[in-house]
């Protein structure tokens, strides 16, 4: 690919060689849309053979279309590259089976998996139904399982590869969508017990929390403090999956315009001791001066939005 770029006021015109993800075999879920698009032109483009696997759905999961796998893969062979749809949902175990297999078949191996899938339906805790918690459930902690489970198998036999899973900030708690939260906060742990699971096999596992103007984050209802484009999440997914991140898991990775930043590992931070079991009134002694609770920032920040609401202002995230 030839780019050109400013040098103390001169154009100069240079070759950049795209082969971060040379020969590697990558299946990506969610990858007719949104940021698994663009997550699957950057990897075709960075070198590597990509399955673009998407069920083609509205964004609470209806009406599937094998349309929008294909145009993906269309833009990717236009522009050069390799790539293989697979319309299949990762809601069953054999569209995550198939979804591995279809780059086994083409390639030979899979090097990497990346669940970008996702649906949502919002709904208050009080008001939502059951068929607003189970696709929802379904689609991103299942829907990544699915694909894991086969991808795992067959890393394990070639003792090398990279699970990458999509969580969201939401993980630490949202208002109206406990559904979506639970789920990619079920994605966080799942990913870590992948990288612990999955360690002595080469095998790594690591999560994105993305920030990006998709039809997904188009109808949040309030103006987000950091927001980007799809393509600026997708070169950290490219270099997790490439040799030069093998170091890497466990982690969960904020992307989001020009930032990216690490999530902290859950750890006890406080504990308080005595011989024996405590009865209940002896905790309501001792809490508040020892253990004490971690504050909730969300709560603070919700706090805040309201006043500024009630009194008029734009409330911003
Ligand atoms: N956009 C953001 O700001 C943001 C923020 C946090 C997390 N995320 C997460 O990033 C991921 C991508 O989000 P997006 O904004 O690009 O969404 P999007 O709606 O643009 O794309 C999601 C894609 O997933 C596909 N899909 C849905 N259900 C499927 C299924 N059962 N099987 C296969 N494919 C299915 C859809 O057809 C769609 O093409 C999601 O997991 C989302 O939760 C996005």
């Amino acid at each position: 690919m030839l780019t050109s770029r400013q040098i103390s006021g001169r154009d100069v015109s240079e070759v950049y060689v795209a082969e971060f993800l040379k020969g590697k075999s990558i299946a990506i879920t969610g990858a007719g849309r949104g940021i698994g698009r663009a997550v699957a032109l950057l990897c075709a483009a960075e070198g590597a053979n990509v399955v673009v696997a998407d069920y083609g759905v509205g964004m609470a999961g209806e009406d599937p279309t094998s349309e929008v796998a294909d145009a993906v893969v269309k833009e990717i062979a236009d522009a050069g590259g390799t790539a293989v749809a697979v319309a299949d949902t990762v809601t069953s175990m054999e569209g995550g089976a198939r979804i591995v297999q279809t780059a086994i078949d083409n390639w030979g191996r899979i090097d990497g998996v990346v669940c970008v899938a996702g649906i949502l339906r919002e709904r208050m805790l009080f008001n939502m139904a059951e068929d607003e918690w189970d696709p929802v459930v379904e689609t991103h902690l299942k829907g990544t399982f699915t694909v894991f489970r086969a991808a795992a198998a067959a890393m394990k036999q070639q003792q090398s590869g990279t699970l990458i899973g999509f969580t969201s900030g939401a993980f630490a708690g949202s208002v109206a969508q406990a559904n979506y939260s639970a789920a990619k906060g079920g994605i966080v742990s799942l990913v870590r017990s992948a990288a612990v699971g999955m360690h002595r096999y080469n095998v790594t596992a690591n999560c994105i929390a993305p920030i990006a103007r998709t039809r997904m984050s188009a109808n949040v209802p309030m103006e987000l403090a950091e927001n980007g484009e799809p393509e600026d999440v997708a070169p950290m997914v490219a270099y997790l999956l490439s040799d030069a991140a093998r170091h890497i898991t466990g982690q969960v990775y904020t992307a989001v315009g020009g930032k990216i930043a690490v999530w902290n590992q859950p750890r006890e931070v406080r504990a308080m001791y005595k011989d024996g079991r405590w009865t209940p009134d002896e905790i309501a002694a001792r809490i508040d001066s020892t253990v004490g609770q971690e504050r909730m920032a969300m709560i603070d920040r919700l706090e805040a939005m309201r006043q500024a609401a009630a009194s008029g202002e734009k409330p911003n995230a």
